[in-house]
């Protein structure tokens, strides 16, 4: 089904329900999980005490328990250096009973992200950040990659709103991280889109994204992508989570897209909370399964193979 592309008047778009579409992809490995006996356990280590990313591991070592993984939370202090962290994921990627080990972003200014992702083994690297997993799923390598979550959720809700064969659509992804604009370009060139990326540089920003039949909106900036932004009858993927004023002093949580606005035009948007956020965690779970499911079949491999000797008798 391909049914993005319509330029007829102005109507409600459909919200995208990440709730609860995560809750069926979190309900489907819970029940791969009973079937292969398999039970993954997921290490997260946090570094310092950035409020939000308290709240997401809490959020992602919750999730683990209640579908029954073994999780494990490291925390350290912000001062932590580059050789000690080093030393924390090494003890875990030498630790058996540790399928999935994930590092919460950002780290402190003095700390790599990029060199940390490469400091876990790729075959526990269940958020995709290592460069042999990201060179994996670039070249679409036979070997199996971990893709990253929050593109892996995006394409989940592109799929449920307008099905599999994206083939010819435009696609504009507005960012280009490497958690998120990066892989999702990617994933969306896979899925024979024809894809743009938007930055800070990008010149008529706006022009670009009314070309755009999937719009994924990745900035970091509240209310950025305007109603008149969006191409009639477009699948809005809203990524940006900003906490902003809200009524009496309080905070409230907004996307990078003026939500009402762009809700007229578009045919489908992701709503913010309750859109991409859940099945971020969705997907984490379901690559810390593959994970535990590819280390137990290793293991039998490894145990199936006869022993021989070093002159091979
Ligand atoms: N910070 C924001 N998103 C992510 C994510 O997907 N993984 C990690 N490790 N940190 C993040």
């Amino acid at each position: 089904m391909k049914t993005a592309p319509s330029s007829s008047k102005a109507r409600a778009a459909q919200a995208l329900n990440g709730t609860e579409a995560a809750a069926e992809v979190i309900a489907d490995v819970a029940r791969q999980m009973r079937r292969s006996g398999v039970v993954p356990k997921l290490a997260v280590v946090l570094v310092g005490e950035d409020p939000a990313s308290m709240v997401y591991v809490a959020n992602k070592a919750r999730q683990a328990e209640r579908i029954g993984y073994a999780s494990l939370q490291v925390r350290l202090p912000a001062r932590t250096s580059d050789a000690e962290l080093a030393a924390v994921i090494c003890g875990l990627n030498d630790d058996a009973s540790v399928h999935g080990i994930l590092v919460q972003l950002p780290l402190p200014p003095h700390l790599s992200a990029e060199a940390v992702a490469c400091q876990i083994a790729p075959d526990k690297d269940v958020d995709g950040f290592h460069e042999v997993n990201v060179g994996r799923m670039t070249l679409r390598s036979s070997r199996s990659a971990f893709v990253p979550c929050t593109p892996l959720g995006c394409m989940h809700l592109i799929h449920q709103a307008i099905g599999h064969d994206l083939k010819g659509l435009n696609a504009v992804v507005i960012g280009k991280s490497n958690i998120v604009g990066r892989p999702m370009a990617t994933l969306l060139m896979h899925a024979e889109c024809t894809v743009s990326v938007a930055h800070i540089h990008t010149r008529d920003i706006e022009q670009l994204c009314r070309t755009a039949d999937i719009l994924v909106v990745a900035a970091g900036s509240p209310g950025l992508v305007r109603g008149d932004w969006i191409k009639p009858g477009a699948v809005v993927i809203d990524v940006g989570i900003n906490r902003v004023d809200g009524e009496g002093g309080r905070k409230r949580l907004a996307g990078d897209v003026a939500y009402d606005e762009a809700a007229e035009i578009a045919s489908f948007i992701t709503p913010v909370p309750g859109g991409v956020g859940p099945m971020t965690i969705a997907m984490l779970m379901k690559n810390t399964y593959t994970a535990a499911v590819l280390a137990e079949q290793a293991r039998m491999q490894t145990r199936a193979v006869p022993v021989t000797g070093s002159n091979g008798r």
